[in-house]
């Protein structure tokens, strides 16, 4: 049996703007997890994809190209120059939140080919895996920026700029982000096409909106680098009114993001497509948990806090 683990991310600024080659800044984390296990299956099966989480069991052999879990399986077979339909069982389970802005599909991609090419004893690097995740990004987004495969595959706090590439940075002083789940899926390929339409109609109001995010995201990472919160924060804020200017929050996300402001917090935004999914607080260890108590009496369904550094 061959086990391996990816975990799941939040952007902490640029979403969408990055789709539109501004930069953007994303973290892993680590506290939720998509699991893959791969072991040997009944002869003449082929592979089979079991997902009981999703209620999901899919067999290679018949399966169609645009099916994501078959099509990462696939790509790792054909890379790892392997039998392209093993008698395997693959179970992937994972506690990423599904359709909410934490990169469930990208973390699920990576942790079934990080158990499929080490179960054959073939050696891929990071990028080498975030490359193959990508092709399965498209599927589930249709025009993904490539932000959540890099920084799930590479697992570090990242600055990322599409078509150019990615820097690790440095984190002056830790973060302490409450990410608060508003309870409503929502689809980040419906939302991208959604703002990409809106884009085609209005091109130049949506450009500067996406300067401004741009000019937003490489002030945070100045601030992140020389650990000032408090500016930090209020950046977070200042992205967070753009993205309502760009309709992709809602009033979900809005309600969370004044509650943890009311709460303590010293910034908070949105993370992630939007129209649901989770949102970002930016906390220190004396305000967590009266911003934690806030976003639940706002009805964030779920509260967890991470430490970023
Ligand atoms: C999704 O996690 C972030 C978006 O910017 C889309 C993308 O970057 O592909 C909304």
């Amino acid at each position: 049996m061959t086990l391996a683990h990816a975990p799941g991310k939040v952007i902490l600024f640029g979403e969408h703007a990055v789709v539109y080659g501004r930069p953007a800044i994303a973290v892993p984390v680590t506290q939720v997890q998509a699991t893959a296990r791969v072991e040997p299956g009944d002869a003449g099966q082929g592979v089979i994809v079991v997902a009981p989480d999703l209620g999901r069991r899919i067999r290679l052999r018949g399966a169609k190209d645009d099916e994501p879990l078959a099509h990462i399986v696939r790509l790792t077979l054909a890379l790892a120059k392997a039998d392209p339909d093993p008698d395997l069982t693959i179970t992937v389970t994972s506690t990423v939140p599904v359709a909410r802005g934490m990169g469930s599909g990208a973390a699920v991609s990576t942790a079934i080919v990080r158990a499929l090419s080490r179960h054959f004893g073939y050696w891929l690097s990071s990028r080498a895996i975030s490359d193959l995740v990508f092709q399965t990004e498209v599927l589930y987004h249709g025009t993904p920026s490539g932000i959540d495969n890099t920084v799930i595959s590479f697992e570090k706090p990242i600055y990322y700029v599409k078509d150019e590439g990615w820097e690790v940075f440095w984190v002056g002083a830790p973060l302490f982000l409450a990410i608060a789940d508003t309870g409503v899926v929502s689809s980040t390929r419906e939302v991208v096409a959604d703002l990409r339409q809106r884009h085609q109609a209005a091109p130049s109001r949506h450009s500067s909106a996406f300067d401004q995010i741009g000019e937003i995201v490489v002030a945070a990472r100045a601030s992140i680098e020389q650990g000032e919160l408090e500016v930090l924060g209020g950046l977070m804020d200042q992205n967070h009114a753009l993205l309502q200017r760009l309709g992709v929050s809602c009033p979900e996300l809005d309600r969370l993001v004044s509650a943890a402001r009311s709460g303590g917090a010293l910034g908070a935004k949105m993370s992630g497509a939007g129209w649901g999914g989770n949102m970002i607080a930016l906390v220190t260890e004396a305000t967590q948990g009266r911003v934690d108590m806030a976003l639940r009496l706002a009805g964030a369904t779920h509260v967890m806090v991470t430490k970023v550094r």
